[in-house]
């Protein structure tokens, strides 16, 4: 069967692990710090905090940019629920803007339009690895005093051009924090894991301290036991519950555990120095797709190759695009006229597993899930471009392990489907 993502391991990637089980250190170590180093390096970001997945990574986001009850935070509806689910834990209202077709990602133009006076953030998805225009989605949300978060989890190491200079995602200055996931169906791997870039000292400073219950063990950030409590008690504590020995520490906010482990970052750092190889290709197979698919009439390859986005002059004076080499693609989503072949997707799907290859539906959009329609009431119709979209897509394979033949093998899966209308 050729699953429609998977993991590529090697023998190296595999020895980077042992040597870090055989080392003194399982959770946080020396791996984690040059992981974060060496990540950050890679994208051109001044910090990097890895943690136990992207999810965990976008709820970070929300904690240290202070989003809480009283606020809305726009997302793109074609995203995975965490996108959206990260503003819900901190009691903010997680909210959606529709996308443009052309570009699978949340519509600048649909954003401004219907921009509401409580949005504090906007979290902007690059949907399959395929960036946002970000310029203009800052100009939009700082013109409003919005923060922008950039979920690049499809993308890592992908970038696009703007102001005449190419960008990385994670590298830009129109993102005030961006995510990447870590997840074994994404470009690069750690088992589960994330990491949360940023410029601002104090926010990098802040996810560290939230990473691990709140707690802090660097002297020069002790706020001390007495001086916190602002009761009469504080009196009470006597010369001995004050001291401050080796084992002291102070837990200044109420926290997780979103630790990662070293044997994690150990298979982190060993990936991404194979990162450059991966993205390459997956640029060499959906290059191959889209030729072999051009020129099927009920099949619309995804919009991955040239692309220059909204010419429009902007405050920032941003000409935004991007073309195939500048992508990290994490998916292959095409659109299927499902009437004009005469079949539903369950049945191309059904008759795509039958000869070995296996596909998926990404994303249904978000607020139809249960959940969002019963919490905050949302409804079919509220944004079309992406239910339309939800209704023809489907993910095809794309990983780097994928051998010549396996690509042929979909390809000629995909042509010798039958019209039947
Ligand atoms: C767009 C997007 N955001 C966030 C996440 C969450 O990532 P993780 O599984 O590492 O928590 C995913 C994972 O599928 C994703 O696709």
């Amino acid at each position: 069967m050729i699953p429609y993502g998977r993991q590529s391991i090697s023998e190296e990637d595999i020895a980077a692990v042992v040597r870090s089980l055989r080392s003194d250190f399982l959770t946080c170590g020396p791996e984690v710090e040059a992981f974060e180093k060496e990540f950050a390096a890679f994208v051109g970001a001044k910090h990097a905090v890895v943690v136990c997945n992207a999810t965990a990574a976008l709820h970070l986001a929300m904690r240290v940019l202070g989003i809480g009850p009283g606020d809305r935070v726009v997302t793109s509806p074609i995203t995975f629920v965490a996108s959206a689910n990260a503003a819900a834990y901190v009691g903010a209202i997680p909210d959606f803007c529709d996308i443009d077709p052309a570009t699978t990602n949340l519509d600048p133009e649909a954003l401004e339009a219907g921009w509401q006076s409580d949005t504090k953030a906007v979290v902007a998805v690059d949907y399959a690895g395929q960036p946002c225009n970000m310029p203009e989605i800052a100009r939009i949300a700082r013109s409003h005093g919005a923060f922008v978060i950039e979920d690049a989890c499809h993308g890592t190491g992908g970038g696009f051009q703007a102001n005449g200079q190419k960008w990385k995602l994670g590298g830009h200055p129109w993102a005030d924090i961006t995510t990447f996931s870590f997840h074994p169906v994404k470009t690069l791997t750690t088992g589960e894991g994330g990491v949360l870039l940023t410029e601002n000292d104090k926010w990098a400073a802040k996810a560290r301290l939230l990473r691990t219950h709140g707690i802090t063990r660097n002297p020069t950030e002790f706020t001390g036991l007495a001086e916190q409590s602002l009761s009469s008690n504080s009196d009470l504590l006597s010369p001995v519950l004050a001291e401050r020995g080796p084992w002291y520490y102070e837990m200044q906010e109420l926290s997780y555990n979103y630790r990662i482990t070293d044997l994690q970052c150990a298979l982190g750092r060993s990936q991404l120095q194979r990162l450059p190889e991966f993205i390459a290709r997956r640029q060499e197979i959906a290059s191959r797709y889209n030729q072999a698919f051009a020129t099927i009439d009920w099949l619309q390859t995804p919009a991955l190759a040239s692309r220059r986005l909204d010419p429009r002059p902007s405050t920032l004076d941003s000409s935004f695009s991007y073309q195939l080499p500048d992508l990290s693609l994490h998916l292959y989503t095409v659109q299927i006229d499902f009437s004009r072949l005469g079949k539903t997707r369950i049945e191309v799907m059904h008759e795509l597993k039958e000869q070995g290859i296996g596909t998926q539906v990404l994303y249904i959009p978000v607020y139809l899930q249960p959940w969002y329609r019963r919490t905050y009431g949302y409804a079919p119709g509220k944004c079309t471009k992406a239910e339309e979209f939800y209704t023809l897509a489907l993910s095809l394979p794309l990983y780097p392990s994928m051998s010549d033949a396996d690509v042929e093998k979909v390809i000629q899966s995909i042509v010798k489907i039958k019209r039947l209308a």
